[in-house]
């Protein structure tokens, strides 16, 4: 049985030996970071700076949420739109693999950047056993480069610190209770956030797209859970599809978006089950994506694939 609190003490003294200078952590305000970045704070207290960088791909109200996380937690931390610079560097870029490899190193330049201006030294990530192993290890295939994990630059000069590095998401929760960290029970949500819920370009216009339809698709799902409809799901998100397909408006022919609605039950992540989600809540789902958001999209549909054979995400 895992222990949280054997755990936390035994790890925080680890990391007082492990990182005698000054660390930076990006936390995107999900479990993993956050948890990473709180223990470290116990650990080496303001010789850690958490940055939260908004890469432009973030959830609807996210980084307000997180700045307001942040001052109820007390640590030292540092808000940074980055949004232009990843915009940019996504011009044009449509692989899957192509678009975390480019995030992952974008990331990397921004935290340099930011470490170098506080003088650290060390780079603490909020890494987990699946992102690693599903990265690929020399010995496994890779999947997806986790952006945390594959997207390391080669000529990166800051020392990596993984303290969650051998825990799994369900133990990683455990130990957000043990420190009371609020966001305990929200749903993971993935490094490359929205760029890699838009198949293909992720353009500003895009990511708009998908950001309106992630809050319908949770605020559904949410509300649905609340009044006991249903379980809350594991995960629970929008995908924006890179085809138009035929409608009618009215009586008049329309050629709109399509979204795919995901939603998953698993402990961590590594393999999941679809959600059996009851009929009237996806109606509910498809009929305000269709008519609330000011994105012409005409079709949503639900994937029922479990893992294996698909991925959670869609890249
Ligand atoms: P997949 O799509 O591989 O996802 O079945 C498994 C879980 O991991 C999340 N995920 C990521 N988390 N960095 C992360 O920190 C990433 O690059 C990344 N890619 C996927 C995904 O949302 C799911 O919970």
């Amino acid at each position: 049985m895992f222990d949280a609190e054997e755990f936390v003490n035994e790890k925080i003294e680890e990391l007082k030996g492990q990182i005698p200078g000054r660390a930076i952590i990006a936390c995107s305000g999900g479990v993993d970071s956050t948890v990473a970045a709180v223990m470290v704070s116990r650990a080496i207290g303001d010789k850690l700076l958490t940055i939260y960088v908004n890469n432009g791909f973030m959830r609807k109200g996210e980084t307000e949420d997180v700045d307001l996380m942040f001052g109820r937690l007390g640590i030292n931390y540092k808000l940074v739109d980055a949004s232009d610079e990843f915009f940019n560097a996504m011009k044009g870029v449509t692989e899957p693999e192509a678009k975390r490899k480019i995030i992952g190193e974008r990331f990397i330049r921004v935290f340099e950047r930011e470490a170098k201006a506080y003088h650290a030294e060390y780079l603490v990530q909020g890494t987990i056993a699946p992102d690693w192993i599903e990265s690929g290890d020399g010995v496994r295939d890779t999947i997806k480069s986790h952006h945390n994990v594959g997207g390391l630059p080669k000529d990166m000069d800051l020392t990596v610190v993984e303290p969650l590095r051998d825990l799994y998401k369900d133990e990683v929760r455990i130990v957000a209770r043990y420190l009371g960290i609020e966001v305990s029970e929200r749903q993971p949500f993935p490094g490359p956030a929205l760029a890699i819920r838009v198949i293909g370009e992720a353009t500003r216009e895009a990511v708009e797209v998908v950001r309106e339809a992630c809050a319908i698709v949770e605020e559904e799902l949410e509300k649905a859970s609340k009044q006991k409809r249903m379980e809350r799901p594991w995960q629970y998100f929008a995908v924006l599809l890179p085809c138009q397909s035929v409608g009618v408006q009215g009586d008049r022919r329309a050629y709109g978006r399509t979204i795919a609605v995901r939603s998953v039950e698993s402990i961590d992540g590594m393999s999941a089950a679809y959600s059996k989600v009851p009929y009237e809540v996806l109606e509910r789902i498809s009929f305000r994506i269709t008519s609330e958001m000011k994105a012409n999209v005409n079709r949503v549909v639900y994937d029922i694939t479990n893992k294996p054979p698909a991925t959670i995400e869609w890249e």
